[in-house]
């Protein structure tokens, strides 16, 4: 039986190779919707984006719905200079002509986390958790509905890519990450410290475009697209492949290791806002409450997605 996840995400480039990866893997993965969040761009952007990629993988029947188009508490932050105006920078793809669904995203995740049985169904937030957090806020009932959590975000040893201490997915929204780390729910945090292991070199952005089909050579165009930033800031050798290691999780959890630590989301720090206090050496003496990945096997990973694209 595969399993169910929900995918909230903000695409961007690294959003869509995560999608595209689910969407190959229907024998081990259920996409039950797809929830846009305002974050690399806005939510007008991420809820098209999300429809475009859709329509790239021809998975049309994949129900896409609008969420929250600003944080909880603070003004939007996005990241064009990293995405593009567009925030699909690279490959030049259709319109979406496949519809938005008219629920709002969090009336799906609470309605969906009710229906299905219990524990059945694991959410994938690639983004600003702003649509998990509100759903938790309206709904308090369905976390103990939530199979697990497993999202990119944060980072301990990499520090921050937006501001010295912040990975952008947790600053954009720290009040919301904090709602999300107290919940109770099962939580698996895909860090910097993993996605800046798994960098698109050249050989491997030329295995996506070898694949010959349209999915191999968009996925190429845009991995070149927005390898600029992280090349320019910190010198490395390729794109990081951010959300695409959490569809790899859900696939091959043996490609990653981690630890069972506390997480606390720094809200009020002047220098600081929007912080990952991992306590990777259990120091503080607080309950652990997610498993943070600290490794991945780079060439198991890409091994594993390069095949996956494949089939699309
Ligand atoms: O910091 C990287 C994260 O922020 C990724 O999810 C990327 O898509 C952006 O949302
Ligand atoms: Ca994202």
């Amino acid at each position: 039986m595969p399993r169910k996840i929900i995918i909230d995400t903000d695409p961007g480039q690294d959003d869509a190779v995560a999608i595209l990866l689910a969407l190959a893997s229907p024998d081990e993965l259920q996409v039950l919707g797809i929830t846009a969040v305002a974050g690399n761009v806005p939510l007008a952007l991420t809820q098209k984006n999300a429809r475009i990629v859709c329509e790239l993988a021809g998975k049309v029947d994949v129900p896409i719905f609008a969420g929250c188009d600003r944080p909880l508490a603070r003004d939007l932050v996005t990241a064009e200079h990293v995405h593009g105006k567009t925030g699909l920078d690279g490959p030049t793809l259709p319109d979406p002509v496949m519809p938005l669904q008219e629920a709002h995203a969090v009336d799906f995740l609470i309605e969906t986390l009710k229906r299905e049985p219990a524990g059945s169904v694991t959410l994938c937030p690639l983004g600003p958790l702003t649509n998990i957090a509100t759903a938790l806020k309206s709904a308090p009932e369905i976390a103990p509905r939530i199979g697990g959590i497993v999202l990119m975000g944060g980072a301990y040893f990499q520090v921050g890519n937006i501001t010295p201490a912040a990975e952008f997915n947790i600053y954009v929204d720290p009040e919301a990450a904090e709602i999300v780390f107290k919940s109770g729910v099962p939580i698996t945090v895909i860090p910097l410290d993993v996605t800046h292991k798994a960098l698109v070199t050249r050989p491997r952005n030329d295995a996506f475009r070898a694949l010959g089909n349209r999915v191999g050579v968009a996925v190429a165009q845009m991995t070149d697209f927005f390898e600029r930033f992280d090349k320019a800031k910190y010198g490395s050798l390729g794109a990081p492949l951010h959300d695409p290691c959490v569809t790899a999780y859900l696939l091959r959890p043996d490609l990653f290791s981690g630890r069972h630590v506390n997480v606390e989301i720094e809200t009020e720090g002047r220098f600081t806002r929007g912080m990952t206090v991992a306590d990777w050496w259990g120091v503080s003496g607080r309950a652990p409450n997610a498993t943070f990945i600290g490794d991945v096997d780079a060439e198991g990973f890409f091994a594993l997605l390069t095949d996956r694209l494949a089939r699309l």
